[in-house]
């Protein structure tokens, strides 16, 4: 497949300077809303074939000259830490483990000041190697994702037979201090939604904190169908099967997952209704793709260009002036259920979890 027919935006548009802006040096937006949390697509290459995100053969993968270099991240990293009020930075991809000098990017960024919270979402495959060397360049928390414990439903899923990989980087994870070590899983309707109960089983016995996401419209085939989404509601009406759900009193924030309290507690499993009951009211994202650009949103149609900035001579000012106009523009929410809801053109693995 080309970037042509992926339609990778081939006309990235500034955004327009708002006199109605005002003078605040955060990331604020028209509603109100404050981004403080930094997501950071490492590279969009990916070494698993998830069948919800791209298709068997892969994606026409971003030329490496059209990635950011280490130099330019850590210089938008800084730009968002220092002069935006960037708080939290998490690392994703693709496949954030398959960035030479991950843990280069890393220690750069714990160096900063104040000292971002730094998590990294990742498929898991490497991790065993790899665990030790990020929590000692910076790690705080890490994500991995896993959708099911059956050696072959994963090769289907997956494409690829890599479960007992995973397993290994969770317990290494685990090991490495890189609690609480959260695992996200996805549903698909015939395929693995027979499992919400033996994954929650197998987190509370290994002390993993489980969440369920909903399936969201951005694979790169765009095959998506509500229908055949699990929705929130479906699972928690399987988990309540088995176990005694009752609401987290502690506060949500911006935090995406319903946090529901296991059995009375204090394990916990998360539900992420992105589609069905969105949160885009109380987001605090903002976002950062491999060759930068920044997304306001994962749903965002639009980009702002800022490696053409870090080429072109800009200045840091300029830079952080220009990211607090695109996020000034940020929609009000992602319209997945409206009817003329549009899929962006970038899907998941070129904009990060
Ligand atoms: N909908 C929901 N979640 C997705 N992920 C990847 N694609 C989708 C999608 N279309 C998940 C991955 C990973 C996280 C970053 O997002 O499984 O856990
Ligand atoms: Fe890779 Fe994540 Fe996409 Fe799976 S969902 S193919 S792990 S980027």
């Amino acid at each position: 497949m080309t970037a042509t027919e992926l339609g990778l935006p081939a006309v990235r548009r500034a955004a327009p300077r708002d006199p109605a802006r005002p003078a605040d040096p955060r990331l604020v937006d028209s509603f109100g809303r404050v981004a403080t949390d930094l997501r950071i697509s490492l590279t969009d290459r990916c070494n698993l074939r998830c069948s919800y995100c791209m298709p068997a053969e892969g994606l026409d993968w971003m030329p490496r000259d059209e990635q950011l270099t280490d130099d330019e991240l850590i210089r938008l990293i800084t730009i968002a830490v220092r002069d935006l009020g960037v708080e939290e930075l998490r690392f994703t991809g693709g496949e954030p483990l398959l960035r030479r000098g991950l843990e280069g990017l890393i220690a750069a960024s714990a160096a900063l000041e104040p000292r971002p919270d730094i998590s990294l979402t990742t498929n898991g495959i490497g991790l065993a190697r790899r665990a030790e060397a990020l929590a000692a360049a910076g790690v705080n928390r890490l994500n991995v994702s896993m959708d099911t414990l059956q050696q072959e439903r994963f090769a289907t899923i997956t494409r690829r037979d890599r479960l007992s990989d995973v397993l290994d980087g969770l317990a290494a994870a685990r090991a490495a201090g890189l609690g609480p070590v959260k695992i996200n899983s996805v549903l698909l309707r015939g395929v693995n939604d027979d499992e919400a109960v033996p994954l929650l089983r197998f987190a509370l016995d290994h002390g993993y904190e489980l969440r369920f996401i909903e399936q969201m419209p951005l694979d790169a085939q765009h095959g998506w169908e509500r229908s055949e989404m699990i929705t929130a509601g479906e699972v928690m009406e399987k988990l309540r099967e088995s176990f005694a759900l009752t609401p987290d009193p502690a506060e949500r924030g911006g935090a995406p997952a319903e946090r529901w309290l296991v059995d009375g507690g204090p394990a916990a499993v998360g539900v992420i209704a992105s589609v069905t009951r969105p949160f885009c009211g109380a987001c605090d994202r903002t976002r950062l793709t491999a060759d930068g650009q920044v997304r306001s949103c994962l749903f965002a149609r639009t980009e702002t260009d800022l490696r053409a900035m870090l080429r072109g001579g800009s200045s840091d000012a300029e830079i952080a002036d220009t990211w607090r106009h695109a996020m000034w523009g940020k929609l009000a929410g992602h319209g997945i259920d409206d009817p003329g809801f549009l899929q962006p053109d970038r899907p998941m693995s070129a904009i990060g979890g």
